[in-house]
């Protein structure tokens, strides 16, 4: 993966905070342990994820290398411990946590740094838990609209170790399905915050969203609706190292 891409979130820290997607509840269940956990939330963004862990009454330790974008989790959450830094170095004792959550991340890591970092950290039967919310198109405007090949859509079902890029350890994962409703002017904004759009040359990205909103505000018509729905799995993977 490439690092521009990886660390490009921060500079629009905003509109990603305001427009991407949250995680559904069933998948947030099914991640984190039972009882009362010690968490680390790595590569938080602007909180997405760590919204709902915090609604949980959890108080992760949240880990993420942009500071514009640990900023606004600082902001709304000061409460929490938040480390300015990022999978390779995490800045925790060893066996110190019950999991380690990455939401929409895991794959911008990389995994021979990623892998022991984990494993140092977790306690014995911890796990790292990962999320991908992944829009499940079932229209061609749809793909259009959020500049995607459907030739190109990684396979549903993959083995959750190859998910992960491991190649040790023991996955299981799970999907849940949910669907959002959004108008001309949030699909807009969510395809901006997506890097294969927004790390465009400018006129081409505007040009870009201009056609999403196009496409989408034809659909709504078509509908005679405000919104259209746009559906996603939150595919969720629980990894435990080998012993
Ligand atoms: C697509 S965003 C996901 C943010 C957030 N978890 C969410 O669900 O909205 C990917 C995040 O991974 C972070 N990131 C990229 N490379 C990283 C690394 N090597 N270690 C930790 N975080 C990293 C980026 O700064 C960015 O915040």
């Amino acid at each position: 993966m490439s690092t521009v891409r990886a660390t490009s979130f921060g500079a629009w820290a905003d509109e990603y905070d305001a427009w991407r997607p949250t995680y559904p509840d069933a998948a947030v269940d099914w991640l984190v342990p039972p009882g009362d956990p010690r968490v680390a939330e790595v590569g938080a963004g602007t909180g997405k994820l760590t919204d709902r862990l915090v609604e949980r009454g959890i108080r992760p330790d949240v880990v993420e290398p942009d500071g514009r974008m640990l900023q606004l989790i600082g902001e709304r959450h000061p409460q929490l411990a938040t480390h300015e830094a990022d999978i390779s170095g995490l800045p925790l004792p060893d066996r110190s946590v019950d999991a380690v959550l990455v939401a929409d991340a895991w794959h911008w890591f990389a995994k021979d740094d990623a892998a022991p970092e984990v494993s140092r950290v977790l306690r014995p039967g911890g796990w790292l838990g990962c999320v991908w919310n992944v829009p499940v198109l079932q229209h061609d405007w749809q793909w259009q609209a959020l500049r995607l090949d459907p030739a190109l859509a990684l396979p549903r079902d993959l083995d959750p170790l190859d998910r992960l890029g491991l190649s040790t350890g023991v996955a299981e994962q799970r999907a849940f399905r949910w669907t959002w409703s959004l108008t001309p002017q949030q699909w807009r904004g969510f395809v901006s915050t997506v890097s294969h759009v927004r790390l465009l040359p400018e006129d081409e990205c505007q040009d870009a969203l201009a056609e999403t909103e196009r496409l989408v505000t034809r659909a709504c018509s078509a509908a005679g609706t405000a919104a259209v729905p746009l559906s996603h799995d939150a595919l969720c993977v629980r990894w435990r190292p080998s012993a």
